[in-house]
């Protein structure tokens, strides 16, 4: 069941009334919500740092896991965050200009990414404390990023050239760097919540979207989408958050054993994530209903023309300092 605003704020209320005497004796409760299924890498990696954190933390923290958007969708989850209401999110780096934090999308930059090391080189390095940094004064912590590999393209047509996008309606997240993105390759976007994007699909809302192969499988995009693009445009990385007074209010002792598993649950997705959307992509193209279309590298020079324009469009959002830095880190050239 999803909430209202109004009980939004009741469950805050209940929940910072509860964190008092939770301190005193009872467990403390970390409640983390999140939109995917329980056998993403995210979904996955939830669960393992519940195992990890409360066989560090016996009968002192208790961590409930929300998936599917049992809780709240996207948008209202971090409304949600910053209420008090749940402690620990992991939404996607592409959901983060809504709160006021544009930087990320540097991150949404077409072919930015590049290729698992130049993700890297931006989640591990500098660029990743700098992003996090921008989300304190929003009453939030970042913790770490987590790993779900590269988007890919599907619709009800075969997608090979920019110009088979014209007119399709493609759901996209909240980001302005994919909306331009979707725009320069033909097609109209419409950002929507990910629990929506399924009856979506299947009433015709939307023609298309873009993800990875294990959100794909397990929302079960295959019933209503024939076609899927391996376009690698993108990448899917989560951030994952807390409440700021929530986690700077825990006794120290507790805060480091929950850093530890924290650390080790995003070693354990990030080791995960590959295999997952592999083993994902081999069961879409078992299950035959999707069929999976590889680019030639003359049809991906095509859409990298066609998104060229993106960069400088994006630059006055998003920021040029932003842009560099991601740049820098994985060694991606503008187009002139
Ligand atoms: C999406 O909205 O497509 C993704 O961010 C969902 C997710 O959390 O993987």
């Amino acid at each position: 069941m999803r909430r209202s605003f109004s009980s939004l704020f009741a469950a805050a209320a209940l929940a910072l009334a509860g964190a008092h005497f939770a301190f005193a004796d009872s467990p403390i409760v970390i409640k983390f919500s999140h939109v995917v299924a329980d056998g993403t890498p995210k979904g996955r990696g939830a669960l393992k740092f519940k195992e990890l954190a409360e066989a560090a933390l016996p009968g002192r923290v208790v961590v409930e896991v929300y998936p599917n958007s049992q809780l709240y969708k996207d948008k209202e989850e971090i409304e949600a965050l910053q209420l008090g209401a749940v402690q620990m999110l992991a939404p996607s780096t592409s959901k983060f200009g809504p709160l006021g934090v544009p930087e990320f999308e540097a991150m949404d930059l077409p072919f930015i990414l590049k290729d698992e090391a130049g993700y890297r080189a931006v989640t591990e390095g500098d660029v990743g404390k700098a992003l996090f940094a921008k989300l304190e004064p929003k009453g939030i912590k970042g913790l770490a990023f987590w790993d779900n590999g590269f988007e890919m393209m599907s619709a009800n047509k075969p997608l090979r050239a920019p110009d088979d996008f014209k007119g399709l309606k493609m759901r996209i997240q909240s980001s302005k760097v994919l909306d331009a993105q979707m725009r320069a390759l033909g097609a109209i976007p419409q950002v929507m919540a990910f629990s929506e994007v399924y009856q979506a699909l299947q009433t015709g809302v939307v023609d298309g979207t873009e993800g990875t192969p294990s959100n794909f499988l397990t929302q079960k995009y295959s019933d209503v989408q024939k076609y899927l693009t391996v376009s690698n445009h993108n990448h899917l990385a989560y951030a994952v958050i807390v409440n700021k007074s929530f986690w700077d209010g825990l006794p120290a002792d507790i805060r480091t054993a929950l850093e530890k598993a924290m650390k080790d649950s995003t070693d354990y997705v990030n080791g995960i994530a590959k295999s997952d959307n592999e083993d994902a992509m081999a069961k879409i193209k078992a299950g035959g209903k999707t069929q999976i279309i590889e680019l030639t590298p003359e049809q991906k020079a095509q859409w990298i023309k066609a998104v060229a324009p993106v960069y400088a469009a994006m630059t006055a959002r998003v920021g040029a300092a932003a842009i560099e830095s991601v740049t820098k880190a994985t060694g991606f050239e503008l187009p002139k």
